[in-house]
């Protein structure tokens, strides 16, 4: 059995800004828009008016400041309300593959290995571009690496259970040293002409490079245990799958086949189901929450991850022990708990424990324990 280590991390940032003042702009005029074109039918009660939105709610609902796009051209033109992506040719790469090379890039210069050494690439994000050939092929392609590659989707909790897979085979032999890439095109997959959650999400891409200890330089973090679970929930849910363009139906006019949420059963029934997974977690590998240096949670909301993180440690846990990005990069489905510990982890000295932990729709919660070598 080999002992597997996290040895780089990557982060591509697109380069486009959307803050809460500019999406409430266009989201009011997209609303008011409605709301002239739908007037007769509103005055007889036949539809609700749509309502305006406003940054001081969002602020206070979720800790959201920005987020990070691929394209605010078309989310914030009132008579459009969405990305405009270009769809690539069959010939070129497509927009999962380019943001991930950036991203892996980034992982493996950290990690010091070449392309050419990794030998196993996992594309794991909560959709996929297409459903073969796989994305992560594609860009195992691209970077030239060798051995396998397979795409995975467990929403929010994506990377991290990307990261038991690749540890998990790690351990066992049957590869050396694996990228784990979380591209993440939420702009892609939100209603931004819905009120509730039109302020949610973000684009990223993350990779980490996961390889043997003995393998490594310094300055690894060693992993020291995964833990994955799972239980069915309906409050999370996007019906866009291949089986519904057999219904008759204009399927973008659809609100189930976008993103959708019970925002306030999810924060309910997750809080618990995360915070007694990480504590149980802990305390099967004998450690004591409170002397956890870290905690590194799946970004979705602020109060939640307040919540979670007294929870765990059993007291309010110092700004840094438990790092937020969300303010700047909203929602970022599975990336959101690796860009907190690509960018919050340099700190810690060796024989310093943290944990990663990522959680959302299915419901699935992943966690992962690594400790500085
Ligand atoms: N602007 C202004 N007001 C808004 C608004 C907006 N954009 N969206 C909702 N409101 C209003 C509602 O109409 C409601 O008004 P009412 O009390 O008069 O009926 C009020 O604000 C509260 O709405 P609610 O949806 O209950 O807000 P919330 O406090 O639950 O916050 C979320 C919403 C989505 C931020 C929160 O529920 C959440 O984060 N849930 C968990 C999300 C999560 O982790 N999802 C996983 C995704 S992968």
């Amino acid at each position: 059995m080999h002992i597997p280590a996290i040895t780089g991390t990557g982060v591509f940032t697109p380069e486009q800004v959307i803050t809460n003042e500019e999406l409430v702009v266009a989201f009011n005029a997209y609303a008011d828009r409605f709301n002239d074109a739908h007037a007769e039918a509103i005055t007889a009660g036949e539809i609700a008016p749509k309502e305006h939105s406003s940054p001081e709610f969002i602020l206070n609902a979720s800790g959201i400041e920005q987020r990070y796009v691929l394209d605010k051209s078309g989310v914030l033109d009132p008579d459009v309300m969405h990305p405009n992506l270009r769809m690539r040719g069959d010939d070129e790469p497509g927009i999962m593959a380019e943001m991930a090379m950036d991203a892996c890039r980034k992982a493996l210069a950290q990690s010091g290995r070449n392309p050419e050494q990794v030998d196993l690439v996992i594309c794991a994000a909560s959709n996929h571009e297409r459903p073969y050939p796989a994305v992560a092929i594609e860009i195992q392609k691209l970077l030239g690496a060798g051995g396998f590659a397979f795409d995975m989707n467990v929403a929010c909790s994506s990377a991290t259970f990307g990261i038991q897979a690749a540890a998990d085979m790690i351990r066992s032999g049957s590869v050396r040293c694996a990228l784990v890439v979380s591209p993440e095109i939420c702009s892609g997959h939100l209603e931004w002409r819905d009120r509730d959650c039109h302020f949610i999400f973000g684009d990223v891409c993350t990779a980490l490079v996961l390889e043997r200890a003995e393998d490594a330089e310094d300055g690894l973090f060693l992993i020291q245990s995964t833990r994955c679970a799972t239980q069915f929930s309906n409050n999370i849910r996007n019906n866009n799958g291949y089986l519904r363009r057999t219904r008759a139906g204009h399927m973008t006019d659809r609100r189930d086949m976008l993103f959708m949420q019970e925002g306030r059963k999810v924060f309910k029934e997750v809080l618990p189901l995360v915070s007694d997974h990480i504590r149980q977690h802990l305390e099967d590998e004998g450690i004591n929450p409170d002397g956890l240096k870290r905690l590194w949670l799946h970004q979705a909301n602020k109060t939640m991850n307040d919540f979670i993180g007294r929870k765990v440690m059993g007291r309010v846990p110092e700004a840094q022990e438990q790092p937020n990005i969300l303010q700047d990069y909203a929602n970022t489905s599975s990336a959101g708990s690796i860009i907190a510990f690509s960018k919050f982890s340099d700190d810690l000295v060796r024989g310093d424990t943290g944990l990663i932990c990522s959680f959302g729709a299915g419901y699935s919660v992943g966690s992962v324990l690594v400790e500085r070598a």
